[in-house]
C-alpha cells in the first residue's frame, strides 16, 4: 500500500505564506444549533436515529446540502455517495485540504457521533468566509455515505469508495427487501458504474474531528485529543442451521437447537477477546451486537440462528489470531454431535491505520497555540479517516464525551469543548494551507 506521507517541516521552509495572516474565529452558537438542528432530524419515536439510506437520512443529507450551499460551497455528491463542499483555491489545481466525518448513525444513537465532524467542518468554511480569508489549496466539508454498519452488512461504504477499496462484488449485497447496494447507491446519487470517479489522488491533508467515544479525556481532564492509530475491525457473520421443533414435546437428547450453538459462539469470542487484549498484544475487544434467532417463538426450538462478530484490535496478527481460533471453534460446535451447521462469512475487514505524523504534530501544535490541554491517543473505535488514510495524509481530532458514551441517546459533549476542538482544526488548517505543497505528489511507501 503506497503511503502518503508529507513531512511539513521540510516544505515550511521553502514555501511562502500564502494565506493573509487573518484570524477567522470558530462562531460557537453558530456551531451548536447546527448540531442540535441536524440532530433532531431523526425517526420519529425514535431518539438520534438517521439509518444510512434511509428517509430520515436523506432529510438530514438534504438539511447539510442548504447549509452547505449557504456557506458558500459548490456541493455535489460524488460516484461512492458522498456528500461534498467544495471551494476553490486561491491557487489554480491547488490540492485538498479535506474536512469531514458522517451523518448517518446507529439504531438509537447519539446526537454527535459522526455529525460534529461534519458540521465543524462546515463552520471551518464560514469562518474562513467570513473573515475574507481565502486558502490557497481547495477546501472540501465531506459527509462520508454509511460510516456505520448499514443493512447492506458495510460500514464505511463512501470512504472506502474515496480510497478506492468498495469492491464491486460489494455492490451486489442485499439489503431489506432485497435491494442491491448498487441501487441503493443510486438512490442516494451516487454512480457504483463509475466507482473508479470516487477514488482521490488530490487531497493533501484530511482531518476529521469526533467525539472520543470513550472516558479519557474527560476523566484526565484533556481538552482534545490527537489520535495516533484507529482500531482494525473485521465483521464475521455465523449462521447455524439446526432443526426446530416443539420446545414441549421434543426430549433434550436430540435437539438440534441453533440458538445453543449460537450461545457457544458467543461466550467462545468472548473468552478469545479475553485471552488478546492487554498482553503484549495490545488492545481487543469483540462484541455480539447482532444475536437472531427463528423462528423466534417462546415454544419452539430454534431451527436458526444469526450472530454477527465485531473484532477489533490495534495489531493485525491478533485478529488474524482470533479468526483462526474462533472459526476452529465454532467448526466444533457443528461436529460435536449438535446435529448444527455452522456457515462463516467474512463480512468487512479493515487493518489498524496509522494517522500521519506530520498531522499529528500539526493538530498538537495548533492546540498548544491555543492554550489546550492534548495528549496522543488510539482509537478504539473505527472511522473514515481509516480509509481515507490510505490514499490521503489523514489525522484525527476528539473531542471529550460525557462518561465515555457513544451509540446512546445519553451521548454528550459540551458546546464550549466542541467549539474548542473546532478552534484547533480551524488553526490546523490555516496552517497547513500555508506549509503543505499545493500539489500533492504520491511519496515512498510508509515506514
Ligand atoms: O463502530 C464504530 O467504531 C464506529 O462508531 N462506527
Ligand atoms: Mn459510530
Ligand atoms: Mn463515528
Amino acid at each position: 500500500m503506497t503511503a502518503h506521507k508529507v513531512d511539513v517541516r521540510d516544505t515550511a521552509s521553502t514555501v511562502q505564506m500564502r494565506s493573509p495572516v487573518v484570524m477567522p474565529s470558530v462562531d460557537a452558537a453558530r456551531l451548536w444549533g447546527d448540531v442540535m438542528a441536524l440532530g433532531d432530524i431523526t425517526e420519529a419515536e425514535r431518539p438520534y436515529t438517521r439509518r444510512s439510506f434511509s428517509p430520515t437520512f436523506a432529510r438530514g443529507r438534504a438539511w447539510l446540502a442548504e447549509r452547505m450551499q449557504e456557506a458558500g460551497l459548490v456541493v455535489r455528491t460524488d460516484a461512492g455517495g458522498n456528500l461534498i463542499g467544495r471551494r476553490e483555491g486561491s491557487a489554480a489545481d491547488a490540492a485538498t485540504l479535506m474536512v469531514g466525518s458522517h451523518s448517518d448513525t446507529v439504531p438509537e444513537g447519539g446526537r454527535f457521533d459522526g455529525i460534529a465532524g461534519v458540521l465543524v467542518g462546515l463552520e471551518l468554511a464560514r469562518a474562513l468566509r467570513d473573515a475574507g480569508c481565502r486558502l490557497a489549496h481547495a477546501f472540501e466539508v465531506v459527509d462520508f455515505l454509511a460510516e456505520e454498519p448499514s443493512e447492506f452488512g458495510l460500514s464505511c461504504i463512501g470512504s472506502r469508495a474515496l480510497a478506492g477499496a468498495l469492491e464491486p462484488a460489494q455492490l451486489a449485497l442485499t439489503g431489506p427487501g432485497g435491494e442491491s447496494l448498487h441501487d441503493a447507491l443510486v438512490r442516494v446519487g451516487g454512480a457504483p458504474g463509475q466507482l473508479e470517479r470516487a477514488r482521490r489522488g488530490d487531497v493533501a491533508a484530511f482531518l476529521e474531528l469526533h467525539i472520543e467515544q470513550g472516558p479519557v479525556l474527560e476523566a484526565t481532564r484533556i481538552d482534545v485529543g490527537v489520535v495516533s492509530s484507529i482500531v482494525g475491525i473485521t465483521r464475521i457473520e455465523l449462521r447455524f442451521d439446526g432443526a426446530a421443533a416443539h420446545a414441549g414435546t421434543a426430549p433434550m437428547s436430540g435437539r438440534r437447537d441453533a440458538a445453543v450453538a449460537a450461545a457457544q459462539a458467543i461466550l467462545a469470542a468472548r473468552d478469545l477477546a479475553r485471552a488478546l487484549d492487554g498482553g503484549p498484544e495490545g488492545y481487543f475487544v469483540a462484541t455480539c451486537g447482532v444475536v437472531e434467532v427463528r423462528p423466534n417463538a417462546s415454544n419452539v426450538v430454534p431451527g436458526q440462528a444469526r450472530v454477527v462478530v465485531d473484532a477489533r484490535s490495534e495489531r493485525a496478527a491478533s485478529m488474524q489470531r482470533f479468526c483462526a481460533e474462533l472459526k476452529a471453534r465454532v467448526d466444533a460446535i457443528a461436529g460435536d454431535g449438535s446435529g448444527v451447521a455452522a456457515s462463516w462469512q467474512v463480512l468487512s475487514h479493515n487493518d489498524p491505520a496509522a494517522c500521519d505524523a506530520a498531522l499529528q504534530r500539526v493538530l498538537a501544535a495548533s492546540a498548544q497555540q491555543l492554550g489546550l490541554r492534548h495528549r496522543s491517543m488510539a482509537s478504539g473505535a473505527g472511522h473514515d479517516a481509516a480509509f481515507v488514510a490510505r490514499v490521503a495524509p489523514s489525522a484525527m481530532l476528539f473531542v471529550p464525551c460525557r462518561e465515555g458514551r457513544s451509540h446512546c441517546p445519553q451521548e454528550w459533549t459540551d458546546s464550549a469543548e466542541l467549539a474548542a476542538g473546532a478552534a484547533v482544526m480551524l488553526a490546523a488548517v490555516q496552517r497547513l494551507d500555508r506549509e503543505l505543497p499545493l500539489h500533492r505528489v504520491a511519496t515512498e511507501r510508509a515506514s
